[in-house]
């Protein structure tokens, strides 16, 4: 069976994409699901936590795009996660196709040959939190977008812009990504974070996701350690709170 493709994509920084993409991936593996992560950021934050600092891989998520020869696909230390890693010379990638990232729509080509005969029954790409070509290939071959969102007032700017490359996609390819917003972070006991979770629930109830995830040290803690919360802390609300979401996601990719 094909693979069910997500990514988790926002151009602000820091909103929690690869925590989520790495929640998520941990919260399937543990639920007994083979999962691929795609590590399409330069800075590879993904990979550094799912890989030891060091290995060294020899074929990278650059390798897979320009389809050149070699498995970008390596093992993780959960037998149930296999990576393709990022690198920095997925910089080379953006500055070349910048200007124009419609005629770089390589993911989506060069995913059926890598997944072809494998076991994996979903993919997970972490995006870099800029515009541009490699956003772009991942939104496009992405049956649903999760797009993390921090509840604070700045933040929602940025996701319009994000929901401007999101319809651009719709029209240019006729294709219908979902996408949906994931509140992270959050902190409803301060009252500016309280009164934009209470406008999304009235405004944009259809596009988000009724799980929030709260601001949580532990995930600082966790990410300090290269762990990951599911695993080191399998109780906590933040943890909890990645498994409900997934149960949301299926019901969204079943819809
Ligand atoms: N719910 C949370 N509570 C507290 N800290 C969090 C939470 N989620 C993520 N973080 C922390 O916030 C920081 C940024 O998260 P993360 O790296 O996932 O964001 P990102 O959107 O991928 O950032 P970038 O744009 O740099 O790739 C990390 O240190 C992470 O551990
Ligand atoms: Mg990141």
């Amino acid at each position: 069976m094909e693979p069910r493709i997500l990514c988790c994509a926002n151009q602000k920084g820091g909103v929690g994409k690869t925590t989520t993409t790495l929640a998520l991936a941990h919260v399937l593996a543990r639920r007994g699901h083979e999962v691929l992560v795609i590590d399409l950021d330069p800075n590879a934050h993904a990979t550094s936590m799912l890989l030891p600092r060091e290995t060294k891989p020899k074929a990278t998520a650059i390798d897979l795009l320009f389809g050149r020869s070699g498995d970008p696909v390596v093992k993780t230390a959960d037998p149930k996660i296999h990576l393709v890693p990022g690198s920095a010379s997925l910089c080379e990638f953006e500055s070349r196709y910048s200007r124009e990232p419609h005629r770089a729509l390589f993911l989506d080509k060069v995913l059926p040959k890598l997944v072809r005969g494998k076991p994996w029954e979903y993919v997970l790409i972490d995006t870099p939190s800029t515009v541009g070509a490699l956003q772009y290939n991942s939104v496009t071959a992405s049956d649903l977008v999760i797009v993390p969102v921090v509840p604070e007032f700045l933040a929602l700017n940025g996701f319009n812009n994000l929901l401007v490359s999101l319809r651009a996609v719709r029209e240019r390819l006729k294709k219908n990504v979902k996408y949906f917003v994931l509140f992270t972070m959050a902190r409803p006991d301060l009252d500016s974070q309280k009164r934009i979770l209470e406008w999304a629930d009235a405004k944009i109830k259809d596009i988000h996701f009724a799980t929030h995830i709260a601001w949580d040290a532990r995930f600082l803690e966790a990410s300090a350690s290269a762990m990951n919360i599911i695993d080191q802390f399998p109780d906590s609300d933040g943890a909890l709170a990645y498994d409900a979401l997934w149960a949301e996601i299926e019901r969204v990719l079943a819809a």
